[in-house]
């Protein structure tokens, strides 16, 4: 099975949410047998997300963040409880957009993992390394460094490893080509492909290059933005990779 979701950042109101998650659940789910599709969109537009998906659909939803703590003084934030109420089965950590803008370090990313699983939520855990660190060739070490903090202390059984070089992601990000990724996902399966859920890709994909990611060995699903926050997007990208376990 390959995992195939779309986080929408910082975008969309509860209307939009509930009418792009009616667009799903209204199309031909034979489109994307064998793929595990999940959608993440902003805190505001959970319970009314889950409201159309249903608690056992064969769409699955998460949160973009959650705080490592319960509840408390904690003004702004949301805990694991708080979005897993609101009908959240997965919870985004470790996206570079808050490790770089939130100040979300190792650390933080470790609690908040060990916050999710603790409660019974899916991770996804995203690392990536920034281009100069990229451009050095010292991509593996420094996204294996970020997995193994982040995964300390836990069964990592139930995570969604997305693995996100910061170069890629986003409008000004770099379109990838594939053999800028061979290396990392040989790397990457190799250490972790056997003991969480799935390896998955994410940074500028798209219904042209999705194809040719999923050849890639240790890819075993896409994590999209852009290309995935319109729901004929996300569709077409869920049947080339439904296509792709056929080909
Ligand atoms: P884009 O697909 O828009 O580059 O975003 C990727 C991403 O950050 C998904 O979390």
């Amino acid at each position: 099975m390959l995992w195939v979701g779309t986080s929408w950042k910082m975008n969309g109101t509860i209307d939009f949410a509930r009418e792009y998650a009616w667009r799903l659940m209204a199309a031909d789910a034979s489109q994307w047998e064998g793929i595990q599709a999940f959608i993440i969109p902003p805190a505001t537009a959970l319970d009314a997300v889950r409201g159309v998906l249903g608690d056992n659909g064969p769409i699955l939803l998460g949160a973009q963040n959650a705080h490592w703590e319960d509840s408390g003084a904690w003004t702004g934030e949301v805990s694991v409880p708080q979005v897993a109420d609101a009908g959240a089965q997965m919870v985004e950590v470790g996206h570079s957009e808050r490790r770089q803008h939130f100040g979300d370090s190792d650390e933080v990313v470790n609690l908040k993992v060990r916050a999710i699983i603790g409660h019974g939520l899916r991770p996804v855990l995203c690392i990536g390394e920034p281009a100069e660190v990229f451009e050095a060739g010292r991509s593996i070490e420094y996204i294996t460094a970020q997995a193994d903090s982040a995964l300390q202390g836990v069964d990592p059984s139930s995570v969604i490893l997305a693995y996100e070089p910061i170069w890629a992601i986003g409008e000004h990000g770099r379109e990838p080509r594939r053999s800028d990724l061979v290396r990392a996902f040989a790397a990457l399966g190799e250490r972790y492909s056997s003991d969480v859920t799935a390896v998955v890709y994410g940074g500028s994909v798209n219904a042209g290059n999705a194809a040719d990611l999923l050849t890639i060995p240790g890819v075993e699903g896409l994590f999209v933005g852009r290309a995935a926050w319109r729901v004929p997007g996300y569709l077409e990208i869920l049947r080339i990779a439904s296509r792709s376990l056929r080909a």
